[in-house]
């Protein structure tokens, strides 16, 4: 009876843990439960060059799938299967009794990334936008700019660690933070 806890626990990790689910033609499966994941933090109207423009600000609110982000914790990298997703919501000004700062409406699309290193041999990641309600898609493809601005400006493998406020130590801590984005 003294292994029935941990394997209680391994089989409720392995349980709860939610998975890519590819089919066979490469396409992800929306996840179901972003909304429920860990949340790491929002950007409003975060511009990454500067001839962007003035259009509406958006806001991205970024999760990391639980068994992932736990495993962050204990080793300040990714595991093989992890997840993150990205919320695009538009933002406004005025409404109800608002009248300065801005609140969150409507969802644009929901971004999210993968590690896979069998599967995008690359880097190890790859990109997927879902679009309004869109239930599948494809992999956006290792070769496109997703990928080009991530690898090569993320603090932490291909995530923006830098933009996580409670990763930055801990990516700190395990040395997994790399040198070339400190600031
Ligand atoms: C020019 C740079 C750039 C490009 C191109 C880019 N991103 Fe990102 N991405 C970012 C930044 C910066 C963040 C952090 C946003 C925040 O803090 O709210 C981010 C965050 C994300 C996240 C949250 C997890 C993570 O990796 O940190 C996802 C998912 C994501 N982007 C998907 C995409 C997809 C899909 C594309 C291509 C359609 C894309 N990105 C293109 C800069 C970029």
């Amino acid at each position: 009876m003294k292994f029935a806890a941990p394997l209680f626990l391994l089989v409720s990790v392995a349980l709860f843990a939610e998975q890519p689910v590819l089919n066979k033609d490469g396409q992800l499966q929306r996840p179901a439960n972003v909304r429920e994941w860990i949340y790491l933090s929002s950007g409003l109207g975060m511009q990454y060059s500067a001839n962007e423009g003035q259009g509406p600000k958006t806001f991205t609110n970024v999760f990391a799938e639980p068994t992932a982000y736990r495993e962050f914790l204990k080793t300040g990298k990714w595991p093989e299967g992890a997840m993150l997703g990205m919320e695009v919501r538009k933002s406004q000004t005025e409404g109800s009794i608002n009248k300065g700062g801005n609140f969150q409406t409507d969802l644009i699309a929901l971004e999210v990334t993968v590690k896979d290193s069998k599967r995008f041999p690359q880097d190890g990641w790859d990109y997927f936008a879902f679009n309004g309600t869109a239930q599948t898609t494809k992999a956006i493809g290792q070769q496109a700019g997703c990928n080009a601005c991530h690898n090569k400006n993320a603090a932490v493998e291909n995530t923006f660690v830098q933009f996580y406020p409670t990763l930055i130590e801990v990516a700190r801590a395990k040395g997994t933070f790399k040198k070339s984005v400190e600031q």
